[in-house]
């Protein structure tokens, strides 16, 4: 091994290491500049290492109890180990951490602990609390439960969130003089609450001030979240208090909380409270503060002894439900419990006496039920409700439940304890938003930001394109249950189209409870505080990605019975939307598909003219395209029951099929001179704008629409885009596929190659990033045009844009579920190169140079695939018989036969 050993101080940082070429140990000091950030200081010192140690030693930590690797450092307590870890991706180990263990055993367990545990030291607050919130989110599909303190209120600094999947209410506000509905995942009773009083003092509240020191740490392998406080009051009280949150992912109504102090400087009474707060609101995100954010009315409280419950109903959506808490004190010998009811909350207070040094537990298990998925009466639910013997139980299950997800799920990964760390929160997160056996309860999709804020109302976007493939290649039947959710909703997009003229099925951009639009129609600039128009519903191509998801679904398990009965009635449907949009000019003779806007938010129209929406949106068009391919195909094949039976369901017609057969090798698309596909009609008559000017003037231009507004201007006006949008077909389409439509539509690419080099390195020049489902894709295009440099770039910005909330802030509202979706597809079909778009699973892998090994399982076609792929080789196994190509060659896999093709 070899360690570079750190000694920090406020002044400066003292580095060894030993040399490479004569092993004499180098000493070297890092003066800290007192002007610079310590985040600067940090870049600038990484700069000055070499780079062949594979761990790091802290030689003077201050606080070992927390953790071995605290130091002081520019006047300030910081985990080193998390700070260098974040930097260099090398496992930072404490020197008393070495004296035990030795150093190969403490730095592989550190890697091993990296690979687990999300972690923060120290006490933020604002958005940085807010989104660390959002990443330290429990749940299981059911509910999620935002990781804040469990002392803490709503406030600009806290958030203590509670989602149930599919509650959502809309409420009404006016604002200048207009009504204006907004239907919100609704935030229900916080029954999280917990806090102390001490002899006769006040009922502590938590503000940032009063956090002497404090480390809080997701162990995403059993599912345990657990904060570990030292607290000081004003009057010189010092006392540790525990808290440890468990979702139970089976028993889906449950979660369990345990809370434990310790006075460290006092003897006396202490009250442990306990709540169940139903006059909770809506008010995680800022900008959404001016509309009524009220959406529970509290029907009853009541107590039973040690068990307490609050009965409530969603004001609009008439949902019922009903949150119980039962409180146990496992080591509390003598203690009071009393409880009092208010109109919409219930505080119960256990009081005992403490002693100085001594440790006393509360332990709390709170149930949730709705009257969407329990169809007994609620109160009884709760009362019958089967709770964990206690908080040990808990835990117990739940790390039982996850060896069973990970062993599912896990995507392991050698070299890189980052990435490690962050594939398996976005896999984390992904099971928190949904898993197979709750949601086949459920009537509920995988809303944008999860299960863990409030932007965007917790409405159902696109994003399920980029997550959805993850959930099928895991649980089929997961993926079935959220498409069903699109099934049942089918009416409503039928009422959608209708109500705009069209045929068919038209999804709306939001989806929230029913199925209808619920975009807003304005939209808030922060930089003028002014609300603009907003046209994102006219992104139709939401109806394209559902039918892609239905496709996809149906080719990796081969469900036919899910196609029979509900997959190609929503195909044909979505298909009679599309003909019913396309017109023909008999002068160009091709089809156009007009007033749309593509996935680039930031052109909503022409600059001359007066409606919003665009002519021949090229994603749009070859997505159109590759639809009515394979509603063809699917016509063709399936038997001719099962066809008429949808024909008559969807309403569809044989003149529909040539209706779809024309116009699909006719749409038109739009190139300039040098091969460049438009992203709609008249694209290259637009502008071209300097990116550079408006970098010197603003910093970050991501939101150049907002920029452009903000100066009277508008993005209208000029080539630049918000997310990958002309190219973005080569996202869920094989580039066989994609260049096979574009021949098909007429449009034949002679050298695909230099296609795709050309338009990646167009968009690129003229895309700002400003959504995190924009870096990810482009990761991917940059793969295909070999610049593993840029591909990589773009990668780890996508994988860390959660965990650096890249967007300022954006992570204080819920985790960002698409880009987390798509990094994981990207690591497996990509970088593993394990592509499952076809008849068999084909290989191709682009492995990063600094990976040693990807280890991942995965279902297709009803068999389990278990790969691990390295730099020169993939090892491949499957539970059938089963063929499979590398780069093309066919491979035959006996059942449970290993083999590996070196490459
Ligand atoms: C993106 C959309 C996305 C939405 C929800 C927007 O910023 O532009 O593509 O669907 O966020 O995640």
């Amino acid at each position: 091994m070899k360690p570079l050993y750190l000694t920090v101080t406020d002044k400066h940082i003292r580095y060894s290491y030993e040399d490479s070429d004569d092993r004499s140990t180098i000493d070297k000091v890092y003066n800290i500049n007192a002007k610079k950030t310590l985040g600067d200081n940090l870049d600038n010192f990484k700069l000055k290492l070499p780079n062949d140690f594979d761990v790091v030693v802290i030689l003077n930590p201050i606080d070992v109890e927390l953790r071995d690797t605290i130091v002081s450092c520019g006047n300030q307590p910081i985990d080193m180990g998390l700070t260098m870890e974040n930097l260099l991706h090398t496992p930072t180990v404490g020197v008393h951490d070495v004296a035990r263990l030795g150093l190969k055993q403490a730095a592989s367990a550190e890697s091993e602990h990296a690979g687990w545990h999300l972690e923060y030291y120290g006490s933020y607050s604002g958005k940085r609390q807010y989104g660390q919130e959002s990443l330290q989110t429990i749940g299981n599909g059911y509910f999620g439960l935002r990781g804040s303190y469990v002392e803490a209120k709503a406030g600009d600094d806290y958030y203590p969130g509670t989602y149930v999947a599919g509650v959502f209410n809309q409420l009404t506000t006016n604002i200048n003089n207009r009504d204006i509905v907004n239907e919100d995942l609704v935030n229900l009773p916080n029954a999280q609450y917990m806090t102390f009083s001490i002899d006769d003092g006040d009922v502590f509240k938590m503000t940032p001030e009063m956090i002497d020191n404090v480390y809080r740490s997701l162990d995403m392998r059993t599912g345990v979240f657990t904060i570990t406080m030292i607290l000081s009051l004003p009057n010189g009280k010092r006392l540790k208090v525990i808290t440890k949150k468990v979702a139970d992912m089976k028993n889906y109504h449950n979660y369990s909380l345990q809370y434990t102090v310790q006075p460290l400087n006092f003897s006396g009474d202490m009250r442990i409270f306990s709540e169940i707060d139903g006059s909770v609101t809506n008010t995680n995100v800022e900008r959404y503060r001016s509309f009524n954010g009220k959406h529970l009315v509290v029907d009853n409280t009541k107590v039973d002894g040690d068990r307490a419950i609050l009965l409530a109903h969603t004001k609009h959506s008439g949902v019922n439900i009903a949150v119980g808490t039962r409180i146990q004190c496992p080591n509390i010998v003598d203690s009071e419990l009393t409880s009092n009811r208010f109109q919409e909350r219930i505080s119960q207070a256990i009081a005992f006496h403490v002693v100085e040094g001594r440790t006393y537990t509360v332990e709390k298990t709170v149930s949730i039920y709705t009257s969407l998925e329990t169809n007994s009466d609620l109160e009884f639910a709760v009362n019958d409700h089967a709770y964990h013997k206690n908080f040990a139980d808990a835990v117990a299950n739940s790390m039982r439940s996850w060896q069973q997800i990970w062993s599912n799920e896990d995507i392991q990964l050698s070299g890189d304890i980052t990435a490690q760390k962050l594939l398996r929160l976005n896999e984390f997160h992904a099971t928190v938003s949904a898993q197979q056996h709750v949601n086949q309860d459920l009537d509920a999709s995988v809303g944008a930001r999860g299960l863990h804020g409030e932007a965007y109302r917790g409405h159902i976007f696109w994003d399920e394109l980029f997550i959805l493939p993850y959930y099928t290649m895991h649980y089929p039947q997961l993926a079935k249950a959220l498409l069903m959710y699109r099934y049942n909703r089918l009416p409503a997009a039928k009422k959608y189209a209708e109500a705009n003229g069209y045929k068919g099925a038209m999804y709306p951009w939001q989806s929230g409870m029913y199925g209808d639009e619920q975009s807003q129609s304005l939209h808030l600039n922060p930089i003028t505080n002014q609300w603009d128009p907003d046209n994102s519903r006219k992104q139709r191509h939401v109806s394209l990605a559902i039918a892609y998801n239905v496709w996809n679904y149906y080719n990796m398990t081969e469900d036919d019975d899910f196609i029979k009965n509900y997959g190609l009635e929503m195909l044909l449907n979505i298909a009679k939307l599309w003909i019913s949009k396309a017109e023909y000019d008999p002068e160009t003779k091709k089809y156009s598909i007009n007033d749309v806007m593509g996935p680039d938010e930031f052109h909503e129209g022409y600059p001359d003219r007066k409606e919003s929406g665009l002519d021949n949106n090229a994603y749009t068009n070859i997505m159109t395209s590759w639809l009515f391919s394979k509603v063809d195909f699917l016509i063709q094949k399936e038997p001719e029951k099962v066809v008429n039976d949808n024909y008559q369901r969807a309403d569809f017609t044989d003149d529909n099929l040539n209706d779809m057969r024309n116009i699909g090798k006719d749409l038109k698309l739009e190139f300039n001179q040098d091969g460049i596909l438009g992203q709609f009609e008249g694209y290259f008559k637009l502008k071209d704008i300097d990116f550079d000017y408006y970098r010197r003037q603003y910093g970050d231009i991501s939101r150049m629409d907002r920029i452009l507004k903000s100066e009277g201007d508008s993005p209208d006006q000029y080539q630049l885009a918000k997310q990958a949008d002309a190219l973005m077909a080569l996202y869920p389409l094989k580039e066989s596929t994609f260049m096979n439509i574009l021949a098909d539509m007429g449009y034949q690419i002679d050298d695909p190659q230099k296609f795709i080099k050309d338009n990646v390195n167009y968009y690129l020049q003229r895309t700002t990033h400003g959504s995190t489902l924009s870096r990810i894709v482009y990761s991917m295009l940059a793969l295909k045009v070999n610049d593993t440099e840029l591909s990589w770039k773009l990668f780890y910005e996508a994988l860390t844009s959660d965990y650096y909330d890249i967007q300022g802030g954006t992570t204080a509202e819920g985790i960002h579920l698409g880009v987390m979706g798509a990094t994981l597809n990207v690591v497996t079909s990509y970088f593993a190169g394990v592509d499952f778009r076809g008849e068999e699973l084909s290989i191709d892998p682009h492995f990063p140079e600094s990976w040693n090994t990807l280890t991942f399982n995965l279902v297709f076609k009803n068999a389990h695939y278990y790969f691990t792929v390295s730099k020169d080789s993939v090892t491949v196994k499957a539970d059938h018989a089963t063929d499979l190509s590398f780069r093309g060659k066919q491979i035959t896999l006996n059942e449970n036969e290993e083999k590996t093709i070196n490459y």
